[in-house]
């Protein structure tokens, strides 16, 4: 980072102490007030460095973005609807041929021909009826993951659709949940085979009033790994064999790294440019430890969308299913390039830990044009406010002890209901993760908030509907169950430790 930044992330913190204070004295006060303020206080953040950058320094000619930049964020799904407030939209799960690795064919599966499958855009507000078919050979269902439904829309295992069938999707995305989300199948057992064979996909939930300025770029960035064999074909190990047990235990991992179906992709920003930057970790068990050495991120948000301020972060680590949104600027010269990378994390027993683990792996480079730099922008900042969920409100502690492929010393069952609650209900829900490597939790149908982890409390609250446990360690959420009742999952999102019984249900009526 160039030191002209470094000093306005430093004011950001600064400002950022004062506004806490101020927003804490003011949520006594009002909240309209508030609304006021985060309107009204915009800070000159990430002011572009372009002074020292003339039209003059441009080397060359001028840039044109080649396809590969264009077409990194995959294709958007076509909205076939002319009402308003309304996206309707027809997604297939289908065998396709196609090439995942440069120069190799693939077969593999994919929603609408394309791996990641088409991003599903929304607004908060809208109604989303989304008309599914299954052109697969067996049964199977797409999860939104992370957001708030009605049971029958949520594609858990309940509701498995038949090979050459059909089923709609409909829900109306909630106001306030802006953010980015992601689907993919979910029948019972059989989540992790689908989601190698190419099935998964982005959701961008759009805000009515997004706080950060609409000339920011986006990039979605869908991180998932696979293991594939040198002809190209996607290697699962034989059933009950040595290299099975390992992937059992562990969680599947691949030899090839991905960003939004691209191996190595290059994201080019400009001098001074801010981007924003939305990752999904769409892996089956890799956590992602991201880094851009010597260039820290502004991390933004979480699964459930923006904070209530930027924190500053030099690593982030996202665990499976879990969601950021980052803002990256360009800070190099023209030409130079940098890699983000994900270093090395031990989330394994010593058994089964992989050899090659501290290996440090590329995801993508980021490449400095030589094009001139834009106009500044300005970063609001507060984003917005999240109020916290009631301790005092709560009806129940719940504790879920996760060991080695269980939760509370039983596999899954489908006809065994864990916990039931009331409606409306907040509850505390203490994980324990019992044994020596992490286990991701996850809750269906609710955004929670983290309250703490290990006793130590979490230092700012976000949406989330993930969070990773790490070894033999316990984190404690809060949630209230609003709207739905239901039937919903919860489990452990290393896919093969949900697919083989670490997942409950919850009843919510
Ligand atoms: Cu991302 Cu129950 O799943
Ligand atoms: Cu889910
Ligand atoms: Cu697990």
């Amino acid at each position: 980072m160039l030191p002209d930044s470094k000093s306005t992330n430093v004011c950001i913190e600064k400002e950022c102490v004062w506004l806490v204070r101020r927003v804490v004295l003011l949520l006594t006060v009002a909240t309209l007030e508030l609304r006021i303020l985060i309107q009204k206080i915009m800070l000159a953040a990430l002011l572009a460095s372009s002074v020292t950058l003339g039209a003059a320094s441009r080397p060359g000619s001028a840039h044109a973005l080649p396809a590969d930049v264009a077409s990194l964020n995959p294709p958007l799904l076509v909205n076939r609807s002319s009402r308003p407030k309304t996206v309707e939209v027809n997604i297939v799960a289908a065998p396709t041929r196609l090439s995942l690795m440069p120069g190799k064919m693939t077969e593999a599966y994919a929603y609408n021909g394309s791996v990641p499958g088409p991003t599903l855009e929304v607004r908060e507000g809208d109604k989303v009826i989304v008309h599914f078919r299954n052109d697969l050979d067996e049964p199977t269902t797409i999860h939104w993951h992370g957001i708030h439904l009605p049971f029958e829309a949520d594609g858990s295992p309940f509701h498995p659709v038949a090979p050459g069938k059909s089923r709609d999707y409909v829900f109306t995305v909630r106001p306030g949940s802006a953010g980015t989300y992601w689907y993919h199948p979910h029948p019972d057992h059989r989540t992790g085979f689908l989601i190698a064979k190419g099935l998964y996909g982005g959701i961008i939930v759009r805000a009515a009033d997004d706080p950060l300025p609409k000339s920011i770029a986006e990039k979605l960035l869908i991180l998932s790994d696979n293991r594939l064999n040198p002809d190209g074909s996607i290697d699962f190990p034989e059933p009950r064999s040595h290299h099975a047990a390992v992937d059992e235990e562990n969680g599947r991992e691949g030899n090839v790294l991905f960003v939004s179906g691209k191996v190595m992709p290059t994201i080019r920003i400009r001098r001074g440019e801010v981007q924003r930057w939305r990752i999904v970790n769409a892996s089956a068990s890799r956590v992602y430890r991201l880094a851009m050495p010597g260039h820290p991120f502004m991390h933004i948000g979480n699964d459930g969308g923006l904070f209530e301020h930027p924190v500053d972060a030099k690593e982030i680590v996202l665990g499976t299913g879990e969601r950021v949104e980052l803002l990256v600027r360009g800070t190099d010269k023209p030409g130079e390039r940098r890699v983000l990378r994900a270093l090395p994390y031990d989330r394994y027993i010593p058994q089964t830990r992989p050899d090659d683990w501290k290996t440090t792996r590329d995801l993508l480079t980021v490449e400095t044009t030589s094009e001139p730099p834009p106009a500044p922008v300005l970063i609001p900042a507060v984003f917005r406010a999240i109020p916290p969920l009631d301790i005092a409100k709560a009806t129940a502690t719940r504790t879920i002890v996760f060991s080695q492929g269980m939760i509370n010393g039983k596999k899954m069952d489908m006809s065994r209901v864990d916990f039931t609650a009331p409606l409306g209900a907040t509850e505390i829900w203490a994980i324990e993760n019992v044994v020596g490597m992490d286990h991701p939790f996850h809750l269906h149908g609710f955004q929670f908030q983290v309250l703490d982890r290990n006793g130590v409390a979490e230092k700012f609250r976000s949406w989330k509907d993930m969070v990773n446990v790490p070894k033999h360690e316990t984190a404690r959420i809060i949630v209230r169950y609003d709207n739905y009742p239901g039937k919903w999952m919860f489990h452990c999102h290393i896919l093969d430790h949900e697919d083989h019984g670490m997942m409950g249900v919850l009843e919510v009526k």
